[in-house]
């Protein structure tokens, strides 16, 4: 995909919309198409820096997690990744669709499903899964469940072709459907390789249909302001690099919410506490007031429904350091909380619950 003509059919980048053959198709689309790597993503400086920052980070977290898939190298005999095994006239049948057909590149899928650490629990989306190998191979290599949608049905038929010639059509399924119809909540990890345009345009359906800890991998562009996790550099057979990014959708948790801490059947000892939170995707912050005492927050992290944050306060004669941690269902917390301050060292049990608007 990188010598594509300046043409909105094929690709909208360096064409103004007036001069486009199809202006509409033209606005669903982006500006950049999928093998245009790391130098023409630039969505500006904070995304960008945020990604660079989470590309230097991400090979120690990947190599500190012991259930990282570590044989992922993506072979021939799993599933074809050779662009002559597609006929042209398969491929030319998605000229006309948000994103033309390229397949993803055997190293950019082997970091996609590393990154995503896809095992037997999960079930795959791919978004617009061309010849279908990024499912089969999740399907073959890792023993997950999955299903590729692709609005061009030449490629379904290819897709479904290879599954069923590998052994696994009852768990790789393909289907002719538009991505942006598709059903994406039964996703535990879901792919893309798409135009930033396009992934911009499913962000809010990711972020709203998706349950808190399912991973997003997206092969060569990210998704703006949300940072990812985890970045990869990828190198691709003629030697371009391209990046593979990774998300983990976080759980709701602006809000109020309140608890208590102490023993429940003496009112005079129970602490009573409450916390507006705001939220920017896994960034959160704001105030817990105990009693009347506003604390700030700090340290707060979130990883899918993993949650941890900490405040200090007055308590009697002593400041004490609260550090919480929990798991979100819903509008709950269940977790622990960690009070430290002078010689007082104690962990207590800790509930949460998401406090009535009314109470806002
Ligand atoms: C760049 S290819 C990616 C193929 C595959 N996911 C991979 O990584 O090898 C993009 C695919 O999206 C499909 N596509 C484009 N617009 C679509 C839409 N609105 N709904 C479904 N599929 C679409 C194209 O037919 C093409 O096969």
């Amino acid at each position: 995909m990188t010598n594509r003509p300046l043409d909105c059919r094929n690709w909208c980048g360096g064409t103004r919309r007036g001069d486009c053959a199809d202006p509409a198709r033209c606005d669903r689309r982006s500006s950049t198409p999928p093998g245009a790597g790391l130098r023409r993503v630039a969505f500006g400086v904070v995304a960008g820096a945020a990604c660079l920052l989470a590309i230097a980070l991400e090979p120690a977290a990947a190599r500190d997690d012991p259930s990282a898939p570590r044989d992922t190298a993506v072979e021939a005999r799993d599933v074809s990744t050779d662009a002559k095994d597609v006929p042209a006239e398969a491929k030319d049948a998605s000229k006309n669709l948000d994103v033309p057909y390229e397949g993803s590149e055997p190293a950019a899928m082997a970091a996609m499903m590393e990154l995503a650490r896809v095992g037997r629990d999960d079930f795959v989306i791919d978004l617009g899964s061309g010849d279908g190998r990024i499912v089969i191979n999740a399907v073959k290599r890792f023993g997950a469940r999955g299903l590729g949608v692709d609005l061009n049905a030449k490629l379904v038929d290819i897709a479904k072709r290879r599954a069923k010639a590998a052994g696994i059509a009852d768990r790789a399924r393909f289907q002719v459907q538009d991505i942006f119809e598709t059903d994406i909540s039964r996703a535990t990890v879901l792919t893309m390789f798409l135009y930033p345009g396009v992934v911009m345009k499913l962000r809010p359906r990711i972020l709203s249909t998706l349950a808190p800890g399912t991973r997003v991998v997206s092969n060569e562009h990210h998704l703006g302001l949300w940072r990812p996790d985890a970045a990869r550099v990828v190198k691709s057979a003629e030697g371009r690099d391209g990046v593979v990014y990774m998300w983990t959708v976080p759980a709701r948790m602006a809000g109020l919410w309140i608890w208590d801490l102490g023993p429940s059947n003496v009112s005079d000892m129970t602490l009573n506490y409450r916390a507006k939170l705001t939220q920017k995707f896994q960034d959160f912050g704001g105030e817990v007031v105990l009693g009347l005492q506003p604390m700030t927050v700090f340290d707060a992290r979130l990883r899918g429904a993993e949650i941890a944050f900490s405040v200090s306060g007055e308590i009697g004669d002593r400041i004490v350091r609260h550090d919480f941690s929990g798991r979100i269902k819903g509008n709950e917390i269940a977790g622990t909380v960690r009070l430290s301050g002078g010689v007082v060292q104690t962990v207590l049990p800790w509930r949460a619950w998401r406090a009535p608007e009314v109470l806002k």
